[in-house]
């Protein structure tokens, strides 16, 4: 009962936030062609920020800048979403390149040097870079008894290797650089020229659901997402307590610098089949129902033009499960293939992973995760 209610005062405060009427819009305070806007993350061409570069195009904005690794990728995204919104863009429109190891101190500052040599400051960071983890802790280390493993082979074995160990080590380590040590460097790194050069300024970061739901075959990724939701809303509460403080040697303060996480469930782009750190290939998400890139960044940057922090969760019904997950009421006992066999013998669950061959042939899709989560 103290749950339902705790659960329904959470929901209530939800609604509430959502339902009050939108005021001060920062789109008003900071018109398009003003905004000085960076996106981290922007070279894939079904991903997240070149739809944000797309929709900041045709919504006026002149000062661009996407940072990855890849350049070739990068100018491929810039040329082709140039080439969409031609006619429909500012003529005075301009994206920048700059190609960045996110992880890397020396590329993050000369990121944060070009960005001043540029505009002499920034508006708007736009954090999507990220990885993910497709595999169970067990199957980095190939002794998964559900067989979804590393090595895409069924496992005899019931410990870890001190290989497989140190398997598990590395693939946390790769996920907490992506994922955690990234933002919180480039956080360092240009959250004081948010501070001191712009008026509005604002910071978007792309969390996930993960970081809200434990899922199985994602304990990597939810870890190392959850633990960058932390970050971004502890910092948020340091920058509000240095909002007004001098800067040195100047008399200007420093502005507010607010949030807006975004958490959204699977998205229907490559993603995952790119950017996991353990594996190419493993269970797989149905990704048929899942979110649509464009309404994703169109919530978004709905949310930030109204200047509505705090953070955004897609699909709604996602945050009900974000709310479950607090009591341990997300937990699925129709978890595995193998316990529902063993509870009522044969399976009538339909699973959302996509079958994939092993290399013992047995399908390693067939055995994880009812619920959804990227
Ligand atoms: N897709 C989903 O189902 C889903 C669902 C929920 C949340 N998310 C979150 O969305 C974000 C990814 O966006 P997306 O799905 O649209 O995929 P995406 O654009 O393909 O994301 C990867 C981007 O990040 C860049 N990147 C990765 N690591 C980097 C690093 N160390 N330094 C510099 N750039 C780096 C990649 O560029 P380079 O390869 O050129 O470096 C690429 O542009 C992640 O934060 C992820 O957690 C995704």
């Amino acid at each position: 009962m103290k749950h339902v209610l705790g659960l329904g005062g959470l929901l209530a405060l939800w609604l509430l936030r959502n339902a009050l009427p939108r005021r001060g819009q920062r789109i008003a305070k900071l018109p398009a062609s003003e905004e000085r806007v960076v996106i981290l993350g922007a070279s894939t061409l079904d991903g997240l920020g070149a739809a944000l570069l797309k929709q900041c195009l045709l919504r006026g904005t002149e000062h661009l800048m996407i940072v990855g690794r890849r350049r070739d990728a990068l100018e491929q995204v810039r040329d082709h979403m140039l080439a969409q919104t031609a006619g429909r863009r500012s003529a005075r429109a301009h994206v920048e390149i700059v190609c960045a190891e996110l992880t890397s101190s020396a590329d993050i500052a000369a990121l944060r040097d070009r960005i001043l040599q540029q505009w002499g400051g920034l508006d708007t960071l736009h954090i999507v870079f990220g990885v993910t983890s497709i595999l169970p802790v067990l199957g980095v280390a190939d002794v998964d008894p559900c067989g979804v493993n590393a090595s895409g082979a069924a496992s005899t074995d019931v410990h870890p290797t001190r290989e497989g160990l140190d398997r598990i080590a590395a693939a946390v380590r790769r996920s907490s650089d992506g994922n955690l040590t990234g933002t919180a460097m480039v956080l360092g790194a240009l959250v004081p020229i948010l501070q001191t050069t712009s008026a509005h300024p604002a910071v978007v970061v792309i969390g996930s659901v993960a970081g809200l739901v434990p899922a199985p075959t994602r304990a990597v990724y939810c870890a190392t997402k959850a633990s960058q939701h932390f970050l971004v809303r502890s910092v948020e509460l340091e920058c509000e307590s240095q909002a007004g403080t001098l800067v040195p040697g100047t008399q200007r303060r420093r502005a507010r610098v607010p949030f807006l996480l975004v958490a959204p469930g699977p998205i229907q782009n490559s993603f995952v089949a790119t950017y996991a750190v353990d594996a190419r290939t493993g269970p797989r998400d149905n990704r048929e129902n899942a979110l649509k890139v464009h309404d994703v960044i169109s919530a978004t940057l709905a949310r930030l033009d109204h200047a509505q922090w705090g953070t955004l969760v897609m699909p709604t019904r996602a945050y009900v499960a974000s709310l479950l997950a607090q009591v341990n009421a997300t937990y699925v006992w129709l978890l595995t293939q193998a316990r529902l066999d063993w509870v009522h013998g044969a399976s009538t669950v339909q699973l959302l992973t996509v079958p994939h061959e092993g290399a013992c042939g047995r399908p390693l899709g067939g055995v994880h995760a009812r619920r959804k989560v990227a």
